[in-house]
């Protein structure tokens, strides 16, 4: 393990440094919170160890590894199983006041179901991790779904497609707030639904691959948001009171910057973004879906003859219990697209893109990440912030990832520490020039790890992994080398 970049803030810049480097938040605000983050399946590995059982992304990877850029799986990933105490000594060196992880729930419930006795071993991982966090001053943030469904479920009744799994998610978060509440104050119940719906079960192209482009994604979308609602209720209810934290659902967006001043053209970006952060966002914050996307999807229904919208419609109870289910608005974004009117697509085509209408791109101009990585455009981040503020009425605000892949294979890390450079700058105009009320602040990643479907292939992390042998020793390429001290090269 080496390291490529600290996130170190000085007159809005991030600078890069090893070992010494401590984050200087001095030009944020004095509450401001600036963390790392990863997730479980991602860098944990131990896929079958200590009882842990089956998820959809361990068999979506191993039983057809093409469908993975490189034929990996998640079994091993970054050892971080075996070697969390190393990544907290990574998280304290950063000097950060967050650390954004997630917990397995085939941890906790192999089958994902509720059992007398929450595996034990599983249990003592999350409350060594969590408390390790703690004594050093690191906050924890625990996300209770980060996409790595028990496969039972899946294999049981379809997982997100089916509302059974609304009561199961509950259940295992009453567990996780009872296990683990007086360690946790920072919660989220479920990371980047979008993807779960619309590249799980829309595309497939993520775990469990199912195919079912406009109907799968929406039907998703809303066993999503009752679980998420029903997770939030219970918290407020029985461990509010008792344990102080918040609880908030994290949503992710690009940003779609309008091609032109044409009406057309800027009505074209907030459909995308209502299709995007809205069908989300909307129900929890404002009630109900969009309504551009009720609209758009009703009609592009009826002219496909169908009897119903493919979008299902929420109740008056449902919209009751998911509206409000916020502590905290919480944003994952990391590149953005040029968008422009209309691009209608025959009304058999029912993805989700067709069903958005616009014509997008990523404009050769911009500069990318690494191979198959996105466009970097720090002022998508400002211009995202303040529609968050407009459109949800000026929430507390939390980044929960930003970060660049960059997969040059070296240590050398200019391109990452410009990007984060940038995009931090555009979140201090944000903050004091648009009055975004803009809290916190999570860099993703804090090391390399299995990036789903790319995955060893998207180096994303500030700490090099060497997947061959789990260590990676090398130098540091980026501004201010100091000779690299690794904890968990130190360990091995
Ligand atoms: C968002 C996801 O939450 C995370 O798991 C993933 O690694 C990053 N995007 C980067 O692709």
């Amino acid at each position: 393990m080496a390291c490529k970049s600290v996130l170190f803030v000085t007159l809005g810049f991030l600078l890069s440094f090893c070992s010494t480097a401590k984050v200087n938040k001095h030009f944020f605000p004095q509450n401001f919170k600036i963390g790392v983050a990863n997730a479980a399946a991602q860098i944990e590995g131990a896929w079958n160890e200590d009882g842990k059982g089956e998820t959809i992304w361990d068999r979506f990877a191993m039983s057809r590894p093409e469908r993975i850029f490189d034929h990996s799986s998640p079994q091993v990933a970054a050892d971080s199983y075996h070697k969390w105490r190393e990544d907290v000594e990574m998280v304290k060196e950063m000097g950060v006041d967050h650390y954004r992880l997630s917990i397995a729930w085939a941890r906790i419930y192999p089958d994902g179901y509720k059992t007398e006795e929450p595996n034990a071993k599983g249990v003592a991982y999350y409350k060594n991790l969590l408390r390790s966090l703690r004594a050093l001053g690191i906050e924890p943030m625990v996300t209770l779904y980060h996409w790595d469904l028990p496969q039972k479920l899946q294999d049981d009744f379809g997982g997100w497609l089916s509302p059974k799994i609304v009561d199961i998610f509950a259940d295992y978060a009453r567990t996780c707030f009872e296990l683990f509440g007086d360690e946790v104050k920072w919660w989220i119940t479920i990371n980047e639904p979008k993807q779960i719906c619309e590249a799980g079960y829309g595309t497939g192209v993520f775990a469990p691959g199912i195919v079912s482009p406009g109907v799968g994604n929406y039907k998703c979308a809303k066993n999503v948001l009752l679980a998420h609602a029903k997770a939030y209720h219970i918290y407020d209810k029985e461990f509010r009171k008792k344990n102080q934290g918040k609880v908030a659902i994290v949503i992710d967006s690009n940003w779609s910057e309008p091609a032109s001043a044409k009406p057309e053209d800027q009505e074209a970006s907030e459909r995308a973004l209502q299709f995007t952060y809205g069908l989300y966002g909307n129900p929890v914050f404002n009630g109900d879906w969009p309504a551009v996307v009720k609209e758009r999807v009703a009609q592009r229904s009826k002219q496909a003859g169908l009897k119903e919208s493919r979008l299902p419609a929420l109740t008056k109870e449902e919209i009751k219990l998911i509206k409000g289910t916020h502590d905290f608005l919480c944003i994952n974004h990391y590149t953005s697209h040029m968008v422009s009117a209309w691009y209608e697509a025959p009304v058999t085509d029912t993805s989700l893109t067709a069903d958005i209408g616009v014509n997008d791109w990523m404009p050769k101009e911009w500069p990318r990440g690494g191979e198959g990585w996105f466009s970097v455009w720090a002022p998508g981040m400002r211009k995202l912030l303040n529609w968050l503020k407009n459109t949800y009425n000026n929430p507390e605000i939390v980044i929960t990832e930003n970060g660049l892949s960059d997969n040059t294979g070296t240590l050398e890390d200019d391109h990452r520490i410009n990007y984060y450079r940038d995009y931090l700058s555009n979140c201090l105009d944000a903050i004091y020039i648009d009055n975004v009320n803009l809290t916190g602040y999570t860099a993703w990643s804090i090391l390399d790890d299995w990036e789903w479907s790319t995955g060893y292939h998207s180096l994303i992390g500030m700490y090099k992994v060497d997947f061959n042998d789990l260590t990676g020793l090398g130098f540091l390429g980026s501004l201010l080398h100091t000779s690299p001290k690794s904890p968990r090269t130190a360990a091995w």
